[in-house]
């Protein structure tokens, strides 16, 4: 996905998605749609850089999504468009394939290895998820893929079978060194719930996000979430190290929280801390104590910029205007950090002023245009066949 795209350009409901990526095959590759592909965006409640570490996390999948449309063709040649560049391209032709193309080419190349082949096919993308933001543009696209070739195939993979094929698509196509956590909630979310996932075991539970109580808000900062990408490589080998210095496969393992340290001691402290807030903020929603459930965000948003160091300028300061406004119950940085979202629970009531005030108060502070706007908790990833 491109970089530097505006939220607000980025629109669209999963049904005027659908209709535009099936007319956009036939407009600009004069083919009917067979099937379309489906997956939403997401955004992280609580529990970030945990998930390489085995730990918990509790994403929602958000009314955003990447729709696919394809049909399948009667030789080998893949072609796949997207209304997000307008470029078209044939996979596998050699160099200059755009990196966006790339993750397609991935994925059909890894359900292919599971036998799930999908043979040749004509592709077109339309998305109302922003790239480059921390929306996880990149699981959709993935997830949508998947689930195509799986709708054409009239086979599933699993939900969790497909989250780990669409991770493999990112470390050896990409190159991103990804955990489970955003493809896991693309591919299985449950419509107005979050997930709560066990990154070591991959088992997880909707957990309800009361709509009449609380709204979940995405604050953009504005400030690509691509240039976090060096700093999320080095904060994962800090884990690593440090879970060799304290002799555990991996740091949420350790039921102590190691004080003080050096930088590899501070990111297993921020891992073992985030791991019991998740816990409280899962329990805390159940509950319907939603005073509490922002509380734990609260802190995991000084941990991650005390301990992890991955919150930057930007994004401590759409936290903190965001913490002091009223209606406010929490608010965090969302995702791998140093730009990209922040998250924001706030009253029911409150959602359309703290929208507004933030935005305003975020400019006025950093003379960044910032975006910020509700979400709601939609379910996963689906396919649909179309009949001729
Ligand atoms: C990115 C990665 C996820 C996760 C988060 C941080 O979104 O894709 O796997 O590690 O960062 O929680």
């Amino acid at each position: 996905m491109p970089d530097g795209e505006s939220i607000a350009g980025c629109v669209g409901t999963a049904r005027e998605l659908c209709l535009r990526a099936s007319e956009g095959l036939w407009r600009e590759l004069g083919v009917r749609a067979e099937a379309l592909g489906i997956a939403p965006g997401r955004v992280n409640l609580i529990g970030d850089h945990t998930d390489y570490c085995g730990g918990l996390v509790m994403p929602m999948a958000i009314d955003r999504w990447t729709v696919i449309a394809g049909a399948k063709r009667k030789d080998d040649l893949v072609r796949v468009g997207t209304a997000l560049t307008g470029e078209i391209v044939t996979l596998g032709t050699g160099a200059g394939e755009p990196g966006w193309a790339r993750y397609v080419r991935g994925v059909i190349e890894l359900c292919g290895a599971t036998g799930l082949e999908a043979g040749g096919l004509d592709l077109w993308i339309e998305s109302s998820v922003p790239g480059g933001s921390g929306l996880s543009s990149s699981a959709a696209l993935c997830v949508a893929v998947a689930t195509l070739i799986e709708t054409l195939a009239d086979r599933r993979l699993g939900v969790m079978a497909k989250a780990e094929l669409c991770q493999r698509a990112e470390h050896v196509y990409a190159g991103v060194p990804c955990g489970i956590m955003d493809q896991a909630v693309v591919a299985g979310a449950v419509a107005g719930s979050a997930m709560l996932l066990n990154c070591g075991t991959l088992a997880w539970e909707p957990v309800a996000i009361d709509e009449r109580a609380v709204a979940v808000l995405v604050a953009d900062t504005g400030v690509s979430r691509r240039l976090a990408d060096g700093v999320y490589a080095a904060r994962r080998r800090s884990c690593e190290e440090a879970a060799q210095r304290l002799g555990v496969r991996s740091l949420s393992e350790l039921e102590k929280a190691p004080a003080g340290g050096d930088e590899a001691m501070r990111c297993a402290r921020h891992v073992v801390t985030e791991n019991s807030r998740v816990r409280l903020l899962a329990e805390a929603a159940r509950g319907g104590d939603w005073k509490l459930a922002g509380e734990q965000m609260n802190a995991s948003h000084a941990s991650l910029r005390d301990d992890f160091r991955v919150t930057g300028e930007a994004l401590d300061a759409m936290v903190e205007i965001a913490q002091g406004l009223s209606g406010v119950l929490g608010a965090r940085m969302t995702g791998a950090g140093m730009g990209g979202c922040a998250v924001v629970l706030a009253e029911r009531a409150a959602a359309g002023s703290v929208a507004r005030e933030l935005e305003a108060k975020y400019r006025e502070r950093t003379g960044r245009e910032g975006a910020v706007f509700p979400v709601r908790a939609v379910g996963g990833a689906s396919g649909a066949r179309i009949s001729p």
